[in-house]
């Protein structure tokens, strides 16, 4: 049967839905789909733009052709405040009770106007005098209401919220997976998520994305933004092509995203003991750049792929016609396979 859920990806510049059938430990795609974010999308403050925005998502249900009426969402790592912390070992009813005293040291917004959710990572052997890991993970409530406000308005009732990360662990890791790092670049951000035995154990936030690089076209070229967008995606940083003029433009840019890359990739190395990283993992419309994968690895020296979060589904149906395009509905897809 399909899940009862699907996942709503809204994202700056695209919607994406996905559906997914989980049997036994098969998966199978049952229903994808993509629109144009209209307005600022999400970012707006005013209430017909929202309702424009809910318009969208309805059709893009419709003639996605999902069967459900309950949604997963996601929202951005920016507005969201994640945090792995070690504390003495607590019983889960001690943790429960002590949780958001403890929260309220790492937490740089008031426990009260926030959303608290907290995995227990790891524990330390019995007797051991160890820590405990325990990731948190605070949104403040105003974001999350504005989340439910345009799902309600869409007409569809709102499951549960996450951070992108944690879809995106759920999308492209397994428990067993050694340490990776995934880059998920989309239009206005880059996520970074350190990912250990399938959890999120880090994440960054930066401020840029395959906007910024569409806009550094337009500006160089005095372009409009519809070309631009054309050269980035048919030459992307490509040395070869155009004499290398629009990969001059693009690198500079991306060296924020490589630099910050970098770092956490040191961070990984300092932080995960004996685990080595197996590798870089990119997704998100972005990670399509042509040229990006070798770029990343020539400046890290570290193994990069495009992620796919449907590597390990029934190879049947609806996947079949979209060969290649798993990697831009990662976060989409994480959502729909929360159970
Ligand atoms: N083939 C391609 N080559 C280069 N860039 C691409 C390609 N396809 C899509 N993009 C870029 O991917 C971006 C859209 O990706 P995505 O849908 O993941 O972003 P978003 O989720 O809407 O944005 P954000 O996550 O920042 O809110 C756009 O900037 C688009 O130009
Ligand atoms: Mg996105």
């Amino acid at each position: 049967m399909a899940a009862q859920i699907f996942g709503l990806d809204i994202g700056r510049s695209f919607i994406k839905v996905v559906q997914v059938k989980i049997s036994g430990s098969s998966r199978s795609l049952v229903a994808v789909g993509s629109a144009a974010t209209p307005g600022a999308g999400l970012r707006s403050e005013v209430k017909p733009e929202l309702k424009q925005l809910a318009e969208t998502i309805k059709t893009l249900v419709k003639n996605s052709k999902i069967h459900s009426n309950k949604c997963t969402v996601s929202i951005v790592e920016a507005q969201a405040v994640t945090r792995l912390i070690e504390l003495p070992n607590l019983t889960d009813k001690e943790l429960s009770a002590a949780i958001n005293f403890e929260a309220d040291q790492y937490i740089p917004l008031p426990i009260k106007d926030v959303n608290l959710q907290y995995k227990v990572l790891s524990r330390p052997q019995p007797g051991s005098g160890g820590k405990m890991a325990v990731l948190l993970v605070a949104a403040p409530k105003r974001v999350i209401e504005k989340y439910l406000e345009v799902v309600k308005m869409s007409g569809f009732s709102l499951s549960a919220v996450e951070t992108e990360s944690s879809s995106l662990a759920r999308a492209l890791s397994n428990k067993n997976d050694p340490p990776s790092l995934i880059v998920s670049m989309g239009a206005s951000s880059t996520e970074l998520v350190l990912i250990k035995e399938g959890n999120v154990f880090f994440t960054r936030s930066i401020a840029s994305g395959g906007a910024a690089l569409t806009k550094a076209i337009m500006t160089e070229f005095n372009l409009a933004s519809k070309q631009a967008e054309e050269y980035k995606m048919a030459y992307g940083i490509l040395e070869d092509k155009l004499s290398g003029k629009i990969s001059r433009i693009l690198r500079p840019v991306l060296e924020v995203v490589t630099t910050e890359i970098l770092k956490a990739i040191d961070y990984a190395r300092s932080h995960m003991g004996d685990q080595r990283l197996s590798g870089v993992v990119i997704c998100g419309g972005s990670a399509y750049l042509p040229g990006l994968a070798e770029f990343v690895t020539e400046k890290t020296s570290v193994e990069v792929s495009l992620g796919d979060p449907w590597a390990n589904f029934a190879k049947e149906g609806l996947i079949l016609k979209m060969p290649g395009q798993g990697s831009f509905y990662s976060i989409a897809t994480g959502l729909a396979l929360r159970t």
